[in-house]
């Protein structure tokens, strides 16, 4: 029988995080990783190309055997998701299925804040999207959203800059800006794949009391529950075991950084898109 994995994508490193939670909750699964590294950072290009680029992956996945894609990113979860959904997955065929992480996030953000007031951190393109006020308000219309973009930090990330005092000043100029937008906030989402690599200079500039909050275990979670609810789509997903990475970088270079992100060393094999799809 052909293996069917789950597919995983990130425009870069960023969906490590999130594999190796999901991986954790999940082992029995298989899995296939897609960096697209090579036309990274998403987080500040308009919608049309991260909407075709990430698009262009789907099929790729697709075209690999896997009825269910996970886009570990969420840039391409708020440009490119809604309309894969609408437009293009109806064509696609009946039994592929493509979720975000915004959603999950959203689902539950709320619970982490004893006060209700919740920042959200993430790139240019996840925070003028206004994907994160929209959902979370339609789950916790009691909470208080404040949001704030930080287009520096998945480059401090990508080139491993993490503890650098260049990486200190742009951690603490956002954080200090989205509390002086909310002074109230209790609740730090990193609303980005990446910035959980920043987790100690974040935690360094964040006072006491404040919840710092990755993703990768709240997207397990729903990944646990919307498999246990759709056993119509878990039975698509094959059960060896198997994990798989590609990057449209370097593979080298993705080998050589991905184990801080995936908390194991890998071995990718580089994969060839077409640039302009
Ligand atoms: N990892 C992506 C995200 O979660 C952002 C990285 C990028 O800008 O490409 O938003």
């Amino acid at each position: 029988m052909m293996r069917q994995p789950i597919g995983i994508f990130d425009s870069g490193y960023g969906g490590l995080t999130i594999l190796k939670e999901i991986t954790a909750a999940l082992p029995q699964y298989d899995y296939l990783y897609l960096g697209d590294n090579a036309r990274a950072p998403y987080g500040d290009k308009d919608f049309d190309t991260v909407y075709r680029y990430t698009l262009q992956a789907v099929q790729w996945f697709f075209d690999q055997g896997c009825s269910l894609v996970i886009l570990a990113c969420n840039t391409a979860s708020a440009k490119a998701l809604r309309t894969i959904q609408q437009n293009d997955l109806p064509k696609m065929g009946a039994d592929k299925r493509v979720l975000g992480v915004i959603r999950p996030t959203s689902e539950v953000i709320g619970t982490f804040s004893p006060t209700g007031h919740v920042g959200v951190l993430g790139t240019q393109g996840t925070i003028q999207s206004g994907s994160y006020l929209m959902e979370t308000r339609k789950f916790f219309p009691q909470v208080v959203v404040s949001q704030e973009a930080c287009p520096e930090w998945v480059g401090l990330v990508e080139n491993n800059l993490y503890h650098t005092p260049e990486a200190n000043h742009f951690v603490k100029l956002h954080i200090d800006h989205i509390l002086q937008k909310d002074p109230a906030i209790d609740t730090l989402l990193l609303a980005c794949t990446h910035y959980p690599l920043l987790m100690d200079t974040i935690k360094a500039n964040t006072p006491e009391g404040i919840n710092v909050v990755s993703q990768g275990a709240i997207v397990a979670n729903s990944l646990v529950d919307y498999l246990q609810k759709h056993p119509e789509m878990e039975k698509n997903c094959s059960k060896t075991g198997l994990r798989q990475f590609f990057t449209t970088g370097d593979a080298g270079y993705f080998d050589a950084h991905a184990s801080l992100f995936y908390g194991q060393s890998i071995t990718s094999s580089k994969l060839i898109l077409a640039q302009n799809p």
